[in-house]
């Protein structure tokens, strides 16, 4: 009988030492011996009864021993074991704050609302305030009251897309000048930046674009005016050696109209593939505000005088960031969004 508590103590020891790799392996390995029910030592216990009556009671008392022994040896196993596994926890969790830590990932904005920022800075910082129009316009703020009234020849310089023979998209922002002249009297210094819509499409043109109108009426305002806040805007934009030149053109609303070129900011004026080697890249269009225009919204035309220029946005962009087709900017492409990151 000895020899067999001698073995089940020896098969502990071995289990111990071989199968008891974790925790929960220590608890089963422990089942096998001390279960009240189905462990061997319990199993003993049972066995009293087939012990000569005189050596029961060292029978029982040798079992007793065994079990405390057992008892004490998983104790310490499950001791050890939870001690380890918490070692092994601390060592997976452990962060070495010494290290440098991962970028995290942002977004950027849009490259034509970067673009629109930026403008909206550069002319703020002049005075400027915004006004934001509607995108819906009547034939009259559209059209009519800049000087262009029906069958005038310069509508067929925007492809309109008519919502009703009164209403239409607007096809440009200088519809906005129309409602800040009718609303507020001189002086005025108003930016206006917004969707604008024509029947148009190719890798420059797309049917929605947006534009950036400005608008200053006041006492003596002349062309040097004008040039003065392009020139600034160029320098900000395009880098500080840009500079701009006008050329006259056409606008009904202006009067004189001017076209308006910045400096080749590739190759400094010398001429390359950017500005078709003319050193000059058309930029916008502006002039002084025709008097039909002022005197349509009420404003005395012979006390004030105004300028005005329409900036294309996506135009702007697409030169600065060198994209050759205004699709990119509507395809949302991550690839191509990634790489324009000024804001
Ligand atoms: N509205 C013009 C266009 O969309 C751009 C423009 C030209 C705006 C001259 C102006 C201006 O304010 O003075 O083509």
């Amino acid at each position: 009988m000895n020899e067999r508590l001698a073995n089940i103590k020896q098969e502990i020891l071995e289990g111990i030492k071989e199968k008891a790799t974790s925790r929960a392996a220590a608890f089963e390995l422990r089942k096998q011996f001390l279960d009240s029910k189905a462990g061997k030592i319990g199993q003993l216990m049972k066995e009293m009864k087939n012990i000569a009556p005189e050596e029961r009671a060292n029978f029982g008392k040798s079992v007793n021993e065994l079990k405390e022994w057992a008892q004490n040896q998983f104790q310490e196993l499950d001791e050890r074991m939870k001690k380890r596994e918490l070692e092994a926890r601390y060592e997976s969790e452990k962060i070495d704050v010494t290290m440098p830590s991962k970028r995290g990932k942002t977004g950027n904005l849009h490259p034509i609302t970067q673009m629109r920022n930026q403008l909206i800075d550069v002319f703020a910082g002049m005075g400027f305030e915004i006004y934001e129009g509607t995108e819906i316009e009547n034939d009259y703020y559209n059209f009519t009251a800049l000087n262009t009234p029906k069958d005038h020849p310069a509508r067929d310089m925007q492809d309109t897309f008519y919502l009703s023979p009164e209403f239409l998209l607007r096809t440009q922002t200088s519809a906005g000048q129309i409602h800040v002249m009718e609303k507020d009297k001189p002086p005025i210094k108003i930016l206006s930046p917004g969707r604008v819509f024509r029947s148009d499409d190719d890798a420059t043109h797309s049917p929605m674009f947006h534009q950036m109108e400005g608008l200053v009426v006041d006492k003596k305002i002349t062309l040097c005016d004008l040039k003065g806040m392009l020139d600034m805007f160029v320098q900000k934009i395009y880098g500080e050696n840009t500079t701009t030149r006008l050329r006259p053109s056409y606008f009904p609303f202006t009067e004189p109209s001017v076209e308006v070129d910045v400096s080749c900011f590739e190759c400094g004026g010398k001429g390359c593939k950017l500005c078709k080697g003319t050193g000059w890249i058309e930029i916008l269009g502006a002039g002084i505000v025709n008097k039909k225009v002022l005197e349509n919204c009420g404003i005395n035309s012979d006390e004030y005088s105004g300028l005005a220029f329409g900036i294309g946005i996506e135009r702007t962009a697409m030169l600065k960031y060198g994209i050759n087709n205004i699709k990119l900017l509507f395809e949302s492409d991550i690839r191509v969004l990634n790489q324009i990151d000024d804001n």
